[in-house]
Parts: C-alpha cells; structure tokens; sequence
C-alpha cells in the first residue's frame, strides 16, 4: 500500500507522529492568527524550527484531511470572542499527522480590540478519533468537495440538531464518555463544560 501522497507539494504521510502524549503543545498569534510565539513541545511534534513558524500563518501546520467547516466555526467564534474548543488533525513538516484537541484563549486590549490567541494542545484518545470524529470528517470533506462548505456547515448544524448539542459539547462529551469507558477519574455529577475543560488542561 503506498502510504506516502503529495498535495501542493507537501509529503503527506498516513502515519502519526510519535509524541509524549502527557503535554500540551502551545502556540500564539495575532489577531490575524499568524504565529507569534510557540513552546517547545510544539516545535518538537510539528518538526519545525522556530524561525520556520514566526511570523507564519497556523494554516502551516493543516492538514488536508480537516474539512474547512470547522476553522469556519472556529474564526466565528474566536472573532466574536467566544472561547473554543477544536479536535484537530495537523500535519508535522515530515508529513505525518498528529491529533489534537485545542483549547482557545482570547487576549483583548484595554479597548477591548483582540489582539492575540492562545491555542492549547492535548492529545485525544484514539478510540474517540477512530469511533467519532473521523468518520464525520470524512463526511464532511466530502461534502465541501461535492457541494462546498455552505453543505458541508449544514450537514454539521443537522448532525448536531440531531444529538441536541454543540460541536463543543458533543466534543465534551466524547471524551468524557471515554474517561468513564476506562473509568480513569471520578466524575462529579454536575461538571458544566467550564469545569470539564479546566479539568482537562489544568486550569
Ligand atoms: C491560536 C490559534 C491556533 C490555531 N491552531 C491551529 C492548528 O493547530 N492547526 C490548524 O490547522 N489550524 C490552526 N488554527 C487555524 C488557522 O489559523 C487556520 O484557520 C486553519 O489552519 C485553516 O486554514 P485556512 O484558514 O487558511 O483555510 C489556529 C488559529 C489560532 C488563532
């Protein structure tokens, strides 16, 4: 099987990126989402060197395989300041992927004008990836491919009319369906979405 393709000559490997799976990869922008500063978990799984990525747009770091309907409701929200949380697939320099969920921060100025983002990387459980969240972005790119993001935002919207959730909170509760699948924390009865994701990048 040939695991190796190009698109826009970039490699494209169908193998993940080995990383330590405990640490949260952390990067910057401005307001236009050009990256300003990222640590070095970020600079060791994406396989860059830093002077590679300043001043670079994120999209460095997509990956073909993201259906453009999600950045759409990620930017809606992020430029009206509304926190979010993604489950992202980027591609590392040497082609292969690595699984991410992000964890967005807005910073204002003293006028109230965004002036950076911060993203928070963890890894998420394969079992969640393979099971959910893959398939439906199968779904979706197919459908930008046929009829473009307009159809592939309401196939999304119907999707999520259907389990009467947001994207965030069925991305929650993925994750947390899988937490108590392998029964690794006790869960509180009540834990709103603020406290699952402080809960889940240490806040
Ligand atoms: C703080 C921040 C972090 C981001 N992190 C990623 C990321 O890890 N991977 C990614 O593909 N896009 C990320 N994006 C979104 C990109 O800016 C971009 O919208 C996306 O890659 C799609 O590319 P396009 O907008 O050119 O279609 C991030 C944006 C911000 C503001």
């Amino acid at each position: 099987m040939n695991q190796e393709n190009h698109l826009q000559g970039r490699t494209i490997i169908d193998k993940e990126v080995s990383w330590d799976k405990t640490q949260v990869i952390m990067s910057k922008t401005n307001a236009f989402g050009i990256i300003e500063y990222a640590n070095e978990v970020f600079i060791d799984v994406c396989g860059y060197e830093d002077y590679e990525l300043m001043g670079q747009p994120h999209n460095i770091i997509r990956h073909p395989d993201m259906p453009k309907v999600i950045f759409k409701v990620l930017w809606e929200n992020l430029k009206a300041g509304k926190n979010f949380h993604a489950v992202v697939k980027n591609l590392a320099k040497s082609g292969r992927y690595y699984w991410v969920i992000t964890d967005f921060e807005i910073a204002k100025d003293e006028n109230g004008v965004i002036v950076n983002y911060f993203g928070r990387r963890q890894a998420v459980p394969q079992e969640v990836i393979a099971m959910h969240i893959e398939p439906l972005y199968k779904k979706l790119l197919q459908i930008e491919g046929a009829g473009g993001v307009e159809f592939s935002e309401k196939y999304l919207i119907g999707f999520l009319e259907e389990k009467k959730r947001s994207y965030v909170e069925y991305i929650k509760e993925l994750i947390l369906e899988h937490e108590k699948s392998q029964s690794k924390f006790s869960h509180p009865e009540e834990e709103d979405e603020r406290g699952f994701f402080s809960r889940l990048f240490n806040k």
